[in-house]
């Protein structure tokens, strides 16, 4: 049995907008998916679905065989952790050190616990020497890295992780990777939503495209950068390898060890 499964899902928002339509999706553990697809799609909706912030207006949501609409919010969001697109929207303490230990505190776990996996988290994250910053006092993209930090530090079966390569730099890139094959590495399945198709290409094995509502492909990355349909009606494009690789009437390359090996 897959330990994350939406099955036929609906959903609309309070407003009556509906954003997702006939959506089914399967993770099994120790995976790692890429959700791709144009702004607007449904990928945030559909990822906090997965930990319980939203629940389905029609279809079920099921996280390790129970449907999260018997679960309160907190129950699911211990076994699937959710890193906001916005860190603005997640962080709500004045120094990095509370906001990272915050959930451990609320559960109650033993101090000197807290502060070994706090600060195992942060330098997970670059950000053992910040301890006693404020978050605020940080950049956008540092902030999103105390985000990942509090969610790691809760260690979840299923880490979501929505657009964190929006606004990084090559080094903070290297250190998103470092962390998610980390956190594969300990046998757990991490999601990704990201409009970055390198990192997408590197980093993951499966994709899932979004467009209007629904899932347009689901299926390895090689095949989804195949599909010239499926990647004109998402809006995505190529890889800059793999465009670089049909200029020269060369399909089937992603990166550029497969470029220089098939040239
Ligand atoms: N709280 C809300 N109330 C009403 N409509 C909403 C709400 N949040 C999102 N939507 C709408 O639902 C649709 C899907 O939004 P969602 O945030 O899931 O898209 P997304 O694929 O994550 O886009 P992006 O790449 O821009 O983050 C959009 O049309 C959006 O405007
Ligand atoms: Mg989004």
């Amino acid at each position: 049995m897959a330990y994350l499964e939406l099955c036929d899902v609906d959903f609309s928002y309070s407003n009556g907008f509906e954003a997702l339509h006939h959506v089914s999706m399967r993770f099994e553990m120790g995976e790692a998916v890429a959700i791709i697809g144009q702004n607007g799609a449904g990928k945030t909706t559909v990822v906090k679905l997965m930990n319980g912030l939203l629940k389905p207006s029609r279809g079920q949501v099921l996280v390790d065989g129970v449907t999260t609409k018997q679960q309160r919010t907190s129950q699911v969001a211990a076994k699937v952790g959710y890193v906001f697109q916005n860190p603005d929207d997640q962080i709500f303490q004045d120094t990095i050190g509370k906001e990272i230990a915050y959930g451990l505190v609320k559960k109650k776990v033993e101090k000197s616990a807290v502060k070994a996996k706090v600060a195992a988290a942060a330098r997970l994250c670059g950000l053992e020497d910040e301890m006693e910053t404020h978050p605020y006092d940080l950049p956008f993209s540092r902030r999103k890295f105390v985000t990942i930090a509090s969610a790691l530090v809760m260690d979840p079966k299923v880490l979501i992780l929505d657009e964190p390569t929006a606004g990084q730099d090559a080094p903070s890139t290297r250190l998103l990777a470092d962390i998610i094959q980390g956190v594969m590495a300990s046998g757990k399945t991490v999601i990704t939503i990201t409009h970055d198709m390198e990192f997408v290409t590197k980093e993951f094995s499966r994709g899932i495209v979004m467009a209007k509502k629904h899932v347009l492909m689901d299926a390895p990355i090689a095949e989804i950068f195949e599909n010239d349909e499926v990647l004109e009606e998402a809006h995505l494009k190529r890889p800059y390898i793999a465009q670089l690789a049909r200029s020269y009437g060369i399909r089937g390359v992603l990166t550029d060890e497969e470029l220089l090996r098939a040239m």
